[in-house]
């Protein structure tokens, strides 16, 4: 598998002074078009939690490009993490800091107290949006068993934040 998981990591698209000058842009989109890459990322995402969770938890927006592959693949169900107003319903909602300003996620109740839940998202950087998700599942009685993500960005430090983060690939 760690030949597989190579040839993914090398589908990682850099794309320089993205989204602003300075900023070296990782696209994982080439790694999502290639059917062999991912599935081996997504089974490597959730393998060191293997049947010890009940449903993932993706954070929207690129969170879902992962999580909904995780769920077939685990064989378990899939809650989304909104950006505000976007659910109908939300049950709970957990406001983080941004590099400006700062923003809103929410979730829908649909799991039982104790539900042990994956956390996944694309990529860990600062760690706000992963450490607001946590507290969101908390928030809603169930259980974050463990947090993943497809990318961890060493250099911005987010895992002081947000604690044990299974990073599937890690760039400095
Ligand atoms: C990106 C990325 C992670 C988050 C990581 O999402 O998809 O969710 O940033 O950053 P952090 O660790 O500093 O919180 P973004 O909010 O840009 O939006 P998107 O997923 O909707 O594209
Ligand atoms: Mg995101």
């Amino acid at each position: 598998r760690a030949e597989r998981l190579a040839r993914a990591e090398r589908m990682i698209r850099s794309i320089p002074d993205y989204p602003e000058p300075g900023v070296l842009f990782r696209d994982i989109t080439p790694l999502l078009a290639d059917a062999a890459a991912l599935r081996t990322v997504v089974e490597a995402m959730i393998a060191p939690f293997e049947g010890r969770f009940d449903v993932v938890a993706g954070v929207e927006a690129r969170g879902f490009l992962l999580a909904g592959a995780a769920a077939i693949a685990a064989g378990v169900g899939l809650v989304p993490i909104r950006k505000q107003g976007k659910l109908p319903r939300p049950a709970a909602a957990v406001s983080y800091d941004l590099e400006y300003g700062s923003a809103t996620i929410e979730a829908h109740d649909d799991m039982p107290v104790g539900c042990r839940v994956l956390l996944l998202d694309d990529v860990l950087a600062t760690g706000g949006t992963l450490r607001a998700a946590h507290e969101l599942v908390d928030r809603l009685g169930a259980r974050v068993v463990g947090t993943a993500v497809l990318m961890e960005l060493e250099a911005l430090g987010g895992r002081a934040l947000v604690g044990d983060v299974h990073a599937v690939f890690r760039v400095s």
